[in-house]
Formats: structure tokens, C-alpha cells, sequence
């Protein structure tokens, strides 16, 4: 009998080892969502590029206007001026917006706003978004 409970045993302990990597690799997460902002179309020296006669960025030829590349929101917050974010509301990541006519960032999940400088100004979320630098040349904005 003790034989057999061992083996028993063993084999249990076998197959929870073999199925283990199997239950932890699918809670993690898909690396695609967990890249940084950086991570996706950078230039050579790691900026991130928007050419703004793309149509893909129309928007951002209008003050007021915004658009997101990669996990970044950028927005036309005056005549030659720009601000880049990151986009992900830093509650439970969800994309936030901008209201021009209120002059901050809202996220639509739960309520929270942030300001154009990232700072979170009403919760649930506690923490700032990351802010990016934006250099305007020609058609080209560079975000570091
Ligand atoms: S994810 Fe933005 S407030 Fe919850």
C-alpha cells in the first residue's frame, strides 16, 4: 500500500508541475499591452514621430484638436503649441480624452480628470499622467 500511495502521489505532484507553466503563462499579461509608449514607431533615437499632413492626424491641425499614437494623447492646445500624455488613465488604464472647452482630460470609465500638465485634478485615480516633451518641425512633431 505504501508503495502505491507513493506513486499515486508522485504522479499527482508530476502532473500539477507539467500543468503548472501552463496556468501561469495565460494569467500573464499579453506583452502587446504592456509596452511602453516608446516601444511602438520610435525613430532611430527612440522619439516617437507624428507627420501632421497625415490624415491619420488631421485633427491636430485644428486648436482644440487631438489624437492618440501608440499609448500617447496628443492634443493642438494652442496656435503652435502642443502637449503629448500618455493616454492611459492611470485608475484602471482606460483611454482618456480631451475637452477643449474645459480645458482638461476626461476619462470615461470612472469619473476621473486630469489636467493638461497630467496632474490628476478629481479621482478615483491617484496618479498623475506621464507627461512627454513635443518639438514642432515643419510637418513633423517629435515626442520624447
Ligand atoms: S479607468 Fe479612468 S477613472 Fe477608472
Amino acid at each position: 500500500m505504501k508503495r502505491l500511495n507513493f506513486i499515486k502521489q508522485f504522479a499527482l505532484g508530476g502532473s500539477i508541475l507539467l500543468t503548472a507553466p501552463v496556468v501561469f503563462s495565460s494569467c500573464s499579461s499579453n506583452d502587446d499591452d504592456m509596452k511602453a509608449p516608446e516601444d511602438d514607431d520610435m525613430d532611430n533615437s527612440g522619439d516617437i514621430t507624428i507627420d501632421l499632413s497625415s490624415n491619420a492626424f488631421s485633427a491636430l491641425g485644428t486648436v482644440g484638436g487631438f489624437a492618440y499614437k501608440n499609448n500617447i494623447i496628443v492634443i493642438r492646445s494652442a496656435e503652435s503649441s502642443y502637449i503629448a500624455l500618455s493616454k492611459l488613465c492611470t485608475h484602471s488604464q482606460c483611454t482618456v480624452t480631451y475637452s477643449h472647452a474645459n480645458g482638461n482630460l476626461p476619462c470615461p470609465c470612472h469619473g476621473s480628470i486630469f489636467s493638461t500638465s497630467g496632474n490628476v485634478l478629481n479621482g478615483p485615480a491617484s496618479t498623475n499622467l506621464k507627461q512627454y516633451s513635443v518639438k514642432k518641425e515643419g510637418n513633423t512633431l517629435t515626442i520624447t
